[in-house]
């Protein structure tokens, strides 16, 4: 199956649990979007979701009986709970309250919606809608800490107005074309991207960079380019013509990618620029923000001069130039972000700053391990979304990073 055919969730099997917000009529469309993508939808309710939609008007969108209590012997003797929790491909939470998530964080079955998340089985995806304030309140950031931790996908929330007059800030729903991107990222399987780069050229850089001191010694960083070598194969697997420009590591090259090796910020660059013009560049290396001015042309030694000193200068922003190029930039450049605090505002500053049009944010503070490990914990942040992914192995990553970027250049080519 093609990823730009758009179609990718024919077949699948979606249950939308709607908590109560006001963001609950925006479920009604996400039931529509996903419907008509093929989908089928089964819907749960809590309680506090009826007061903002009827499950008579979410079951005559989605062509079936709602669940909205746990003791209803119709449904139990229809379906049951534990068979609506497992007999699905993905669970998606929206909009997720401060309460529910709440629930979820402390594993509570009190009503058919926590029953449900409970009970089941199948990744799970929430779209939090709320007020800022709560969203913010530690309490909030404890329970999404622990819901990522359990290997739930979180979509949003977005900036702007909130339904109460005069307040804004982070807390709206993702929109539901947001929220089908993220399911079609969580479901759609490896072999279905095959093809759907095909005829795209993709640039992708890795690793870290090597800043000569002098002949034998250099200034480096602990990347292992993983990451990069993996978006580079899943690129080149989803059918794209890749070429990898990679700073040392030790990894082989990936099957049916140019691999293009180099040692500083500087090579990097020279050969970034080489492979332009491509659809799409990914920015995954870890470029030594600084080299020496006047690297020794031969080794320094050690001596009645004391130690040496080196002046640093600042190495080209490959990122930075090439989201900036007026005549060859990429339809669409991504660049990374590593932080060790406040990720995604961080990762938001970065967005505009380098001028490109997606960073995925990892936390790589020492304790994740993150760094030259073989997972990662991203946060995909766009102009006016982020997403936040559940700690998966870098292929995972890889993987939906391509069905994104697979999804997002067929739909700019309509
Ligand atoms: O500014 P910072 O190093 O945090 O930015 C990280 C992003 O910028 C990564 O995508 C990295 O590949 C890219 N970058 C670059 N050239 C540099 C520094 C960073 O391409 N000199």
């Amino acid at each position: 199956m093609n990823t730009s055919d758009a179609n990718h969730l024919q077949g699948k099997r979606i249950l939308l649990i709607i908590g109560g917000g006001i963001a609950a009529y925006k479920s009604l469309d996400l039931i529509r979007r996903l419907r008509e993508r093929g989908a089928e939808v089964r819907v749960a309710m809590t309680q506090a979701a009826q007061e903002f939609v009827t499950p008579l008007s979410a079951g005559a969108i989605a062509g079936g009986h709602v669940y909205v209590d746990l003791f209803d012997w119709r449904t139990e003797f229809d379906i049951g709970h534990i068979r609506l929790a497992r007999d699905t491909d993905l669970v998606v939470v929206a909009p997720a309250t401060a309460d529910l998530m709440a629930k979820m964080a402390g594993g509570h079955a009190d009503d058919v919606a926590s029953t449900v998340l409970l009970a089941t089985d199948k990744p799970v995806l929430v779209a939090p809608a709320m007020n800022p304030h709560m969203w913010s309140n530690a309490a909030t950031r404890r329970n999404l800490a622990q819901l990522v931790a359990d290997g739930i996908a979180v979509v949003g929330p977005n900036a702007g107005e909130m339904a109460e007059q005069g307040e804004a800030g982070v807390g709206r729903m993702a929109e539901p074309l947001e929220i089908v991107a993220a399911v079609e990222a969580r479901l759609v399987a490896r072999h279905e991207t095959a093809g759907s780069l095909s005829g795209r050229r993709g640039l992708v850089t890795a690793g870290p960079t090597h800043e000569p001191i002098d002949p034998v010694r250099y200034i480096a960083n602990r990347s292992s380019g993983k990451q990069g070598f993996a978006i580079a194969l899943a690129a080149a697997a989803a059918g794209a013509d890749v070429t990898l420009v990679t700073g040392p590591v030790s990894l082989a090259d990936p099957p049916a990618v140019t691999v293009i090796r180099v040692e500083s910020a500087r090579e990097m660059l020279a050969e970034v620029e080489r492979a332009l013009p491509v659809d799409v560049a990914v920015f995954a290396a870890a470029v030594a923000d600084w080299r020496v001015a006047e690297p020794g042309a031969q080794k320094l030694k050690k001596g009645a001069g004391g130690t040496p000193k080196l002046d640093l200068i600042e190495n080209p922003d490959i990122l930075a130039t090439v989201a900036r190029c007026r005549s060859k930039r990429p339809p669409l450049v991504i660049g990374f972000a590593a932080e060790t605090e406040h990720v995604i505002k961080n990762a938001r500053a970065k967005l505009d700053r380098k001028g490109c049009d997606w960073i995925v944010a990892n936390d790589v503070s020492p304790a994740t391990g993150i760094i030259g490990g073989d997972r990662n914990s991203v946060h995909l942040v766009t102009r006016d979304s982020v997403e936040s992914w559940p700690n998966e192995d870098k292929q995972t990553v890889a993987h939906k990073l391509i069905v994104r970027i697979a999804v997002t250049l067929a739909a700019a080519a309509k």
